[in-house]
């Protein structure tokens, strides 16, 4: 199985890092605009191979999608990342040509292969990428809600003091500091509901906490967060390759499911050799199917942004 990464820049080559050394792929391939850079981070990963004791091959290269043939899995994380202070949003107008450039590119050497799109502003980008390239909906998948996911179980287990592995906790909705549902409700220690063990302002607390998630780190670091958004990316690219059929929240096209269409938003799906293959449907609430309405609002508000690009 071959995958490739596009953008060797602090999320693109993480996730090739968490690929390779766990062989996720046979064959991983790195491209970047920039002269070389793709090429070193490659001869850098793969000097790690008799280290970290992995054989997957690593290709790097700068712009040529020819190298990039026959992709069963190809991420997108190329466009500039936000600074402190920046939304995601704010992005769109540089990130739109690049994102839809490099769909097209790669489908053109890689006609079958799944997209995974992580460039910002996700939903939108992702949006774009479905429409720009005309492919079947299951094969355009947006990486955010596992990473916000991923950072709601950090919350919840430092207000737990627990195991994050005991953990199930789903973000759903937009990947933006206001977008994103944290479901507080269906957030389990065990099976057991985390709501028997912390009060409604302690949740509250850590759903404000998840959502601004990115923004706290990107304070912090000075640009975006990159361990966990790679790691994150890695772990739907493992359920495509090994057919996993893990459920995880990601951006997919929607038509009528959760009550929207027209629109990628993030829902859970099951992952799996053809992509996302099903929406698994979480019964929400009236109080969480309205923050839902308004996230896609306003996920549909940046999408009309496109067309003015
Ligand atoms: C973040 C970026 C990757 O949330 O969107 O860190």
């Amino acid at each position: 199985m071959k995958v490739t990464v596009v953008g060797a820049g602090a999320v693109g080559a993480t996730c090739a890092d968490n690929i390779v050394r766990r062989e996720i792929a046979e064959e991983l391939v790195l491209v970047d605009i920039k002269e070389g850079f793709a090429e070193g981070k490659a001869l850098d990963l793969t000097q790690t191979a008799s280290l970290l004791g992995f054989n997957t091959r690593i290709t790097g290269v700068t712009g040529d999608y020819s190298k990039t043939a026959g992709s069963a899995v190809c991420v997108i994380t190329s466009g500039i990342p936000r600074k402190p202070g920046m939304t995601r949003e704010e992005l769109i107008g540089t990130n739109a040509k690049i994102v839809e450039n490099v769909a097209k590119s790669l489908l053109e050497y890689s006609p079958n292969a799944i997209i995974v799109v992580i460039s910002n502003p996700m939903d939108t980008m992702t949006y774009l990428a479905l429409k720009a390239t005309g492919l079947p909906k299951n094969r355009v998948i947006g990486m955010g809600g596992i990473l916000d996911s991923a950072r709601f179980k950090t919350y919840l287990q430092k207000a737990l003091d627990c195991s994050q592995s005991d953990l199930h906790a789903t973000v759903i909705g937009g990947h933006g500091d206001t977008t994103m549902i944290p479901l507080t409700r269906l957030a389990t220690l065990n099976g057991t509901p985390v709501s028997n063990f912390l009060s409604e302002d302690q949740l509250k607390q850590v759903a404000a906490d998840t959502m601004v998630g990115g923004a706290t780190l990107t304070k912090l670091l000075g640009t975006s967060a990159w361990y966990a958004p790679g790691a994150a990316g890695a772990a739907l690219v493992e359920s495509i390759v090994r057919n996993q059929k893990k459920v995880f929240p990601c951006c997919v096209a929607l038509d009528g499911e959760y009550g929207q269409k027209d629109i990628c938003l993030g829902v859970p799906v099951v992952i799996g050799s053809n992509g996302w293959e099903k929406i698994i449907d979480y019964k929400l609430n009236d109080a969480e199917q309205a923050e839902f309405n308004k996230s896609a609002e306003a996920v549909r508000n940046m999408n009309a942004v496109l067309d003015t690009l």
